[in-house]
């Protein structure tokens, strides 16, 4: 534990999780606590402030969420953001019997904008402060400024957290939960499940079996990549399941996308649990979940708008097992993920990889999947994401990919007239993947990638750049 922490007491929107990460960066420890948490439980952190986060309600609703007013007289700053400003001057004000209409005498204006007369309040005598907008967003030009002002000037935090104590207090704390059991992975070679597997690996080195599935929709060579990576230089005890015929059989003649998934999720289910059934006392599945996977903050902390969704690959399958969740990401965001992986010396290629779907190429592969023409996908895709890292373009873009389309077009080889596949090249830039732009690769590179698939790919006679961005077009096509 560290040696301060400050309290983010969550009222039910996504901002808690992004003040976290904010005073993370500022080298800050914080804790997401319930908005309901008493001052009492407060009082037990080695407390340096605490910052009470924005809410999708208001605070005249009914049943707004209230926190215990015995925390503002707690000896430590506070900081209020847009709801949480609301509530802290209303509680600051109704109890000292002050009008809500205007600041009373208790609060000082410190800044003002043509809409909004109290934009940063300050209290006259204690240290609480609030403001009307969203210092943790990105687009809040002084937004990190005033965090750290309120974090180093008003809190007096003295900044000794970093990222890699994060995978110290994790390790710990994965020991703690697993005792002696054993811990299943699902290796998928992603970025999340590898950092999962790594730091669980640290902690309870051989407790832990991972279990890489190859379903026959993989890119080229990467199962090799992940067994050379894990097996022999992680030296942990992965087991490959090989269940690639058994999928491409159950997607012969399936065109449509939703079809493919769900095929795609029940047979890596049956593939997982083939091996998982061999490994006794399994008691606990290691899952890869992110924070944007936790679809509404402040579920772990009770909020009643808490809805989880299990990892795609996974999904089902703690239940089925009866299996126990180790999730030691769950609180972080992707690039703090890769951060964690250069901690724990990932390789660099694995650690700043692209996302690849679920599903694999079956969702790039358009219409019916078949040996052929994933081996087309492969060929095309290799090509594209060679010629990107070429350009020294791999690390700008969010994620780039080969889609084979179901069509053929006309051509001419030679002399000859030829009527074979297309590919359709995506590059997508992206904070977060729920909206992404499609990336201006130079004309140039695309001019070289479009050559090479071209000549090099048999079948492929026409590639197209998609320009779309989503929304309204998803990242991947199906
Ligand atoms: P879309 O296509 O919805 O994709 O814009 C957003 C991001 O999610 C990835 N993706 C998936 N990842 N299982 C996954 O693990 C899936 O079923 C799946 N579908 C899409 C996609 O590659 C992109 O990064």
């Amino acid at each position: 534990m560290s040696r301060e922490v400050v309290a983010i007491l969550d009222f039910g929107s996504q901002y808690g999780q992004l003040i976290a990460r904010r005073v993370r960066e500022q080298n800050v420890l914080s804790r997401i606590c319930r908005a309901e948490i008493s001052a009492e439980e407060l009082s037990k952190m080695p407390l340096k402030g605490v910052i009470l986060s924005g809410g999708p309600a208001s605070v005249y609703d009914e049943n707004a969420i209230r926190c215990d007013e015995k925390i503002f007289e707690l000896d430590v700053p506070i900081l209020g953001i847009c709801y949480g400003m609301q509530l802290a001057c209303m509680t600051a004000w109704a109890s000292h019997g002050d009008q809500i209409e205007d600041l009373g005498d208790n609060f000082t204006r410190l800044a003002t904008t043509a809409t909004c007369p109290f934009a940063a309040v300050r209290h006259n005598k204690k240290k609480f402060f609030g403001v009307q907008f969203h210092p943790e967003v990105s687009h809040t030009p002084k937004g990190s400024q005033i965090l750290e002002n309120f974090l180093y000037d008003i809190c007096g935090c003295a900044g000794d957290w970093k990222m890699s104590d994060f995978a110290g207090e994790t390790i710990e704390a994965v020991r703690r939960q697993v005792g002696k059991d054993t811990v299943i992975c699902g290796l998928s070679g992603g970025v999340d499940s590898s950092v999962v597997a790594s730091l669980i690996h640290k902690a309870i080195g051989d407790q832990l079996v991972c279990i890489f599935v190859d379903n026959g929709l993989l890119r080229r060579n990467e199962r090799d990549h992940v067994v050379s990576t894990f097996r022999n230089h992680f030296h942990m005890d992965l087991r490959v399941v090989d269940w690639s015929e058994q999928f491409l059989a159950k997607l012969a003649g399936v065109i449509d996308p939703q079809e493919k998934r769900k095929i795609i999720g029940a047979e890596f289910i049956e593939a997982f649990k083939s091996q998982a059934s061999k490994i006794p006392n399994a008691k606990f599945l290691a899952q890869g979940t992110l924070y944007p996977d936790v679809i509404e903050s402040g579920s772990k902390n009770g909020n009643p708008a808490a809805n989880i969704k299990l990892h795609h690959n996974v999904g089902g399958l703690p239940e089925q097992l009866g299996f126990d969740l180790v999730e030691p990401l769950r609180d972080l965001f992707k690039d703090e993920v890769r951060v964690v992986g250069e901690y724990l010396g990932l390789p660099e290629e694995m650690v700043w990889r692209h996302p690849f779907p679920g599903p694999g190429l079956a969702v790039r592969v358009i219409g019916e999947v078949t040996k052929e023409r994933l081996e087309v996908l492969r060929a095309a895709d290799e090509i594209v994401i060679d010629e990107i890292k070429s350009a020294g373009l791999y690390r700008k873009i969010s994620q780039a990919l080969a889609v084979l389309l179901p069509i053929s077009t006309v051509g001419v080889m030679g002399d000859e007239r030829s009527y074979e596949n297309v590919v359709a090249i995506r590059a997508v830039e992206t904070v977060d993947f729920m909206t992404a732009d499609f990336s201006r690769i130079p004309h140039e590179v695309l001019g070289i990638i479009s050559n090479r698939i071209i000549n090099e790919v048999r079948g492929v006679n026409r590639v197209v750049y998609d320009v779309s961005s989503k929304p309204p077009a998803t990242i991947e096509w199906e």
